[in-house]
């Protein structure tokens, strides 16, 4: 890994860092589900884990209609959801948020909280090896300003059966970085949509050879012709090749509010169940639906 990700002043997610009403449209969906998780599974025997693989500090900041503000963020949401998690595991990369985190730890000594320093794909697939999954259920919510999960970490979460996951897909990164001209993507882009899909026949999906050629009769380069819808479906569709359930993404946009944006869409917030068992996966899906619904 790259040794100046952990460099607080250093690294490509200063992208995004103040939230916007998008912030707010996922935390309510996040906290209505570990609620309803809690419930549904408060009388079974499971140990049940919240895993925020992109923990920030506990608070968010935002920028609403010009105004900035302070939200509670995810974690500090999780450790007050009632019934309550077993246990809580935050993974952050950067150091002053990690301190964020211990004085949030420090907040709540009542409760067992587990603070990794380390990029989120390495610490997921550790935690995924370390717990003995036929006794334990986790929420897990992946939030990333860009680009970071990897597929190989969605593949090594859907292979543990017991993790529910939310992730906070980077819809406009796919797009922006898919240029609409191939000629124009260099390998670092190329490499990191094959790292976020899995696969490199995205690029069958997405483009096509052109029919022109140029003034001097040279062929150009592969365009784009999926459009950013056609690649989110192309998403889903990858998803659902490794997830028992998935359901429809949220599109969350720059502005507005949720039921009338405005401004680029932004993200596309998914709920995807690994449970194999059909009743575990459709309750799940249930729940998580009638969520994205009231959205
Ligand atoms: C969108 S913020 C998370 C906000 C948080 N979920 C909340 O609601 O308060 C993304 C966080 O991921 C952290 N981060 C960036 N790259 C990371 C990586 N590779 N592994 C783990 N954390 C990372 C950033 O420092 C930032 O705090």
């Amino acid at each position: 890994m790259d040794p100046s990700m952990f460099d607080d002043d250093n690294g490509p997610d200063d992208e995004h860092s103040f939230g916007g009403v998008w912030t707010l449209i996922k935390l309510e969906a996040l906290e209505k589900y570990l609620v309803a998780f809690n419930n549904a599974l408060s009388r079974q025997n499971f140990t049940r884990i919240y895993i925020d693989a992109f923990a920030g500090t506990g608070r968010c900041d935002i920028t609403i209609d010009g105004e900035k503000t302070s939200v509670d963020g995810s974690a500090r949401r999780a450790l007050v959801a009632n019934p309550p998690f077993h246990k809580f595991c935050f993974i952050e990369l950067k150091a002053k948020k990690l301190a964020a985190l211990k004085a949030l730890e420090a907040e709540h000594p009542d409760k067992s909280i587990e603070i990794i320093r380390d990029d989120a794909n390495v610490a997921l697939k550790a935690l995924c090896g370390k717990y003995d999954w036929r006794n334990t259920r986790a929420v897990l919510f992946l939030d990333p300003f860009g680009m970071h999960v990897e597929w190989s970490t969605l593949e090594a979460i859907a292979k543990t059966g017991a993790i529910d996951v939310w992730y906070l897909f980077p819809y406009s990164g796919l797009y922006r970085q898919a240029a609409k001209n191939a000629d124009a993507m260099d390998s670092d882009k190329l490499d990191s949509i094959t790292r976020l899909l899995g696969t490199d026949e995205w690029r069958q999906e997405f483009y096509a050879p052109q029919r022109q050629s140029d003034l001097f009769g040279n062929e150009s380069g592969d365009a784009r012709e999926a459009d950013h819808h056609e690649m989110l479906k192309y998403v889903s569709k990858r998803l659902k090749m490794i997830f028992p359930a998935v359901a429809e993404p949220k599109i969350l946009y720059q502005a507005g509010d949720s039921k009338n944006p405005s401004g680029a869409p932004l993200f596309a917030l998914y709920f995807a169940a690994s449970n194999p068992k059909p009743a575990a996966h459709g309750l799940a899906t249930k729940i998580a639906k009638a969520i994205l619904d009231t959205l």
